[in-house]
């Protein structure tokens, strides 16, 4: 079967946080350490904290965050959004730039990223092609974060979603993880995996269409960080002790021959059968959402469905602390 998706790219090492988030780029897990995931962690908790006692924070009062996504977006805008207003910033949202912008009548990337510079002091930045966040960040003289580059990454999804595993099992160590769907392209996956290999004794199984297996060089690259990959075909397969399931959309956006699309997109679908035939009690089950019909809607009543409660609050908590440390404001 020929296959119609590309390769993706892995993003070149960013520089390091190295605990020191204060007017950093956010382009990749690979800048994380141990160290820096638990200061973000520690600040999210605190958000958590605030916001549950209705404390109004002013952290960016004065701040403006340009919202620049050329790709559509729902949680990743919205949680943004908020992020920044729950901190009392103001953003500059703009949705379908390649429509709504100059983009529409050719201005390149890097000639964006000088005027947005000006009118603000930080810029989230989505795109359709990999690696564009980091050219972008080389153009901006203000912080960036990539918010979703192509099938390349979206680390700070993986920030909140490590965030929400680490809450529930108190640990990142000795950890079972399933990954189910298109692990090709889902930029997702490739930065929860990099974020799962900074910890002790991780074992992950990847079960997906044969067109949407993990490029080998991603599989490399997390199995000489030290994680254990297994590669599995079928749901019969699935480890009855796994701590997490994290299912995830098949891309139609990513294929060129959308007949192929329609063959692959049913492969794996989440059933409350299988979660009760294969999954523990102990089990949490995630997705970066949007679903589009991988998970049956019978499961979102179990207690171990959390992409719609955990998920969702957790990434505004880790999106403002994320800002806040950026900003320098903590
Ligand atoms: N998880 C995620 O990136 O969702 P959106 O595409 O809706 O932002």
């Amino acid at each position: 079967m020929a296959i119609s998706v590309k390769a993706p790219q892995i993003n070149p090492d960013q520089t390091g946080i190295n605990g020191n988030f204060k007017g950093q780029d956010i382009l990749s897990l690979s800048q994380f350490d141990q160290r820096s995931l638990g200061i973000l962690f520690q600040h999210a908790d605190e958000m958590a904290k605030l916001r549950k006692k209705g404390t109004i924070l002013d952290l960016l009062k004065g701040n403006i965050v340009t919202l620049l996504f050329y790709e559509p977006s729902s949680r990743t805008f919205g949680s943004f959004s908020s992020s920044t207003l729950r901190l009392g910033g103001q953003t500059i949202p703009i949705h379908d730039a390649k429509t709504s912008s100059s983009v529409a009548k050719g201005e390149t990337l890097e000639d964006t990223m000088g005027v947005f510079q000006t009118y603000s002091d930080l810029i989230v930045l989505r795109h359709s092609e990999t690696g564009a966040a980091a050219n972008a960040a080389n153009a901006a003289n203000v912080p960036l974060i990539n918010a979703g580059d192509g099938i390349g990454e979206h680390p700070t999804q993986a920030l909140m979603d490590l965030y929400t595993i680490n809450n529930r099992f108190g640990t990142l160590d000795n950890l079972t993880v399933v990954f189910a769907g298109d692990m090709l392209n889902g930029r997702t996956v490739h930065s929860v995996l990099l974020g799962l290999s900074l910890f002790k004794n991780t074992t992950v199984y990847l079960l997906s269409p044969k067109i949407l297996r993990l490029s080998r060089q991603h599989f490399n690259l997390y199995k000489e960080r030290g994680v254990k990959m297994v590669e599995i075909e079928k749901e019969t397969d699935l480890p009855k002790d796994a701590h997490v399931w994290y299912w995830t959309r098949v891309q139609k956006e990513r294929f060129t021959d959308l007949n192929e699309y329609e063959r692959t997109k049913n492969s794996f679908i989440l059933t409350k059968k299988l979660v009760d035939t294969y999954g523990s009690d102990q089990l949490i089950l995630m997705h970066p959402l949007p679903r589009v019909g991988e998970i049956l809607t019978e499961v979102d009543s179990d207690s171990r469905a959390i992409y719609f409660r955990d998920e969702i609050e957790n990434g505004v908590y880790v999106r403002m602390a994320l800002l806040a440390l950026i900003l320098g404001k903590l």
